[in-house]
């Protein structure tokens, strides 16, 4: 079986992303993974009628319980990671426990969150079913819920034991989400490499149609990308893993003030656009790649227009939560130059509110 491992190298830790076609039904990946004979998977509805069966048949030698939580983002809060508690509870899961997560980046993040808490921590391991998912949540440890004040408010750090990324699992996936997933592969290349870029604009007919070989490059080079900034910074410390937040400043906010209408790939990719026309106010960035940038989110039908109803208060009052923890400056990821991104907290609230009219104005 052709299959790729990528390592994510942190201090105290290191551990594998397997990624490849089929993979799922295979034990092998799982077993070594696996320290005691507990198994608590943590799926919902529609991914347990699709994969639960073939999961469950690879782990026959454990003790397998299964945790079944609602669907869509608005449910990745504190209920949702309460019932994941209760059942490990209930069912007498001991720290030898190990949760699977499997599902999109909204069942990652809760799972590992869960795993984060459970115990003072027990172990988890990442099966990722969305593209999202797969480049991007199920990797680098960071787990949590939202609050009503805004996304991703209550979490811990806790990385998996290991990431199995199996293509075949997106076959089933509906064409908005898979889609919504091309922004955080976009969002990559920008920070980080140029040609990978490049080939985005090149390869756009194969990826649209989710070509095997051209889905696995593609998954095999963003995850790369991540993992290398993961295992540079894990914690977020030394101004390195904060480049993967290009586009999500402004993309969060837009997210959370929608009420979760928009996909969070949706609302990245309009980040991504405010960015990196900040990036073009600031002369860093020039008008031809902004253009080339705009091209290629409109090819994965990706350059979106503002959400409906748009409030600009109330976006300013999301922000206001980055800007509460970073001295009351708002920090962007801003682009020099395609594949080279830097953090800055030099954009101020007049810089912004004149890019959302030009975006109100459809400009
Ligand atoms: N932890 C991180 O570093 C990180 C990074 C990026 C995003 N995220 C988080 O990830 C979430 C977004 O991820 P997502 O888009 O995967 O969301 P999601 O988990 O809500 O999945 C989206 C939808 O796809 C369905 N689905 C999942 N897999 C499927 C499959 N194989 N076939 C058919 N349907 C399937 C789900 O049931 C759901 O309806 C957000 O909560 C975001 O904050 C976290």
């Amino acid at each position: 079986m052709h299959y790729q491992t990528i390592n994510v190298t942190l201090p105290n830790q290191h551990y594998p992303i397997y990624i490849g076609s089929d993979l799922l039904s295979k034990d092998d990946y799982l077993k070594p993974h696996i320290h005691g004979n507990q198994v608590m998977i943590v799926t919902q509805k529609l991914i347990a009628n699709l994969y639960l069966e073939k999961l469950l048949q690879a782990l026959k030698n454990y003790h397998c319980d299964v945790v079944i939580i609602p669907t869509g983002e608005r449910h990745k809060t504190l209920k949702s990671f309460n019932k994941i508690i209760d059942n490990l509870l209930a069912k007498g899961h001991e720290r030898s426990t190990t949760l699977i997560a499997l599902g999109g980046g909204m069942v990652g993040d809760v799972t590992g969150f869960a795993a984060a808490c459970y115990q003072r921590s027990v172990n988890y391991i990442q099966i990722p079913t969305t593209l999202i998912a797969q480049v991007d949540a199920a990797i680098g440890g960071k787990t949590g819920v939202n609050h009503s004040a805004g996304k991703n408010l209550i979490g811990a750090f806790h990385h998996p034991q290991c990431v199995i990324a199996d293509i075949a699992l997106l076959a089933s996936l509906p064409q908005r989400e898979f889609v919504a997933g091309l922004a955080e592969v976009i969002k990559c290349s920008l920070i980080k490499d140029k040609n990978f870029f490049s080939w985005l604009e090149d390869k756009q007919r194969e990826l649209i149609a989710k070509e095997s070989n051209a889905l696995l490059e593609m998954i095999t080079r963003t995850i790369s990308i991540k993992a290398q900034i993961v295992s540079q910074d894990d914690r977020e410390q030394k101004n390195i893993r904060h480049l993967l937040n290009f586009g999500h400043t402004a993309g969060h906010a837009l997210e959370a003030l929608s009420q979760y209408q928009l996909l969070h790939g949706e609302a990245v990719a309009i980040g991504i656009r405010i960015a990196c026309m900040l990036s073009v106010d600031r002369g860093w960035l020039t008008e031809q790649d902004y253009q080339r940038i705009y091209d290629l989110l409109s090819a994965y039908q990706l350059s979106l227009p503002l959400i409906k109803g748009f409030k600009l208060k109330k976006f300013l009052d999301f922000l206001s939560h980055d800007k509460k923890n970073f001295n009351q400056r708002l920090r962007f990821v801003l682009l020099k130059e395609i594949g080279q991104a830097e953090l800055t907290d030099t954009v101020t609230e007049a810089d912004l509110i004149k890019i959302i009219s030009r975006l109100e104005d459809g400009r």
